[in-house]
């Protein structure tokens, strides 16, 4: 078995190349399923509980039976991410509703197909943590519950091209006039030494990194945090912009379209939470 290529499938630890996915797996025909990815630091997964709790909420929403209990799923991560010597990367999950002849309403009696792999890091992700990332700005164009951590990522994966193609690295979504996030991360600001973030609501995720800056970096950091709206005027008097997500970590954004955000280098406030937020993926946390 080529230990990095490892997966988990239904009942069984196998790998990749021999996963079997029907055609007519939920998943596949309507994005009908959720997802989760957790990061792999020093060989342990970081936050695992976080990502756990956050994918029975969607599961709950989704109306996808949980037949999987936490402390398996747990188990699971851990056998993976041993059995695949991958020290610094992320665990992808994900539970689709299961297997039916193609129909809209929900299938009786259908079990909940769940799959499970390691990937490696990115290492391009820590240099542009490091020199800062330039994002583009995009109408949000994504369904009123992007609470939900559903497979159904079209505008995501459209935004997050179109900044590709414009040489950026993220979009930011607005709604009008008012920010909500990028296509795979939050985004906070800096103003008055103060970090302002977007209310967690339906409109956004709930991001872990995000949480965790709010409720244990920040203050460590002895910074104030307030969550609030942010629109494009407020957006564009910050001292300091930055995104954040689980295989990002905290990014600074030193361009948004064509501004200059600060003096175009990561700031000190921005430093100083990579520097906290280090610091703790190192502690561990469960
Ligand atoms: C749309 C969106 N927002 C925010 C995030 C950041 O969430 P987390 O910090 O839990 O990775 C993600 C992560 O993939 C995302 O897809």
């Amino acid at each position: 078995m080529e230990r990095k290529n490892i997966a988990f499938y239904n009942h069984e630890f196998t790998t990749l190349d021999n996963v079997r996915i029907s055609p007519l797996d939920r998943g596949y025909i309507f994005g009908d399923g959720v997802y989760e990815v957790t990061k792999v630091h020093d060989g342990r997964c970081f936050a695992l509980s976080y990502h756990l709790d956050r994918l029975y909420r969607s599961m709950r929403l989704m109306q996808i039976p949980a037949t999987i209990a936490p402390d398996e799923l747990t188990e699971i991560h851990g056998v993976l991410v041993e059995e695949s010597g991958i020290r610094n990367g992320s665990v992808y999950l994900q539970v689709t509703r299961g297997t039916a002849p193609r129909t809209h309403t929900f299938p009786a009696g259908i079990q909940p197909n769940i799959l499970m792999f390691v990937q490696e890091d990115n290492p391009h992700k820590q240099e542009l943590a490091a020199s800062g990332v330039k994002v583009i700005t995009l109408d949000d164009i994504r369904w009123e519950h992007v609470d939900i951590k559903s497979l159904n990522l079209i505008p995501n994966v459209l935004g997050a091209q179109q900044a590709k193609k414009k040489g950026a690295d993220d979009a930011l979504f607005f709604r009008g006039d008012e920010l909500m996030e990028g296509t795979s991360s939050n985004v906070f600001m800096v103003r008055d030494g103060i970090i302002w973030t977007r209310p967690a609501d339906e409109r956004i995720l709930k991001g872990i990194t995000r949480q965790l800056i709010l409720t244990k970096v920040a203050p460590s950091c002895g910074v104030t945090t307030i969550e609030r709206t942010i629109d494009r005027e407020y957006l564009a008097k910050a001292e300091e912009v930055f995104i954040t997500g689980t295989t990002t970590g905290i990014a600074p954004v030193v361009q948004i379209d064509k501004t200059i955000v600060g003096d175009g280098k990561p700031g000190p406030v921005v430093r100083k939470l990579q520097e906290r937020y280090a610091g703790l993926m190192a502690e561990g946390l469960p």
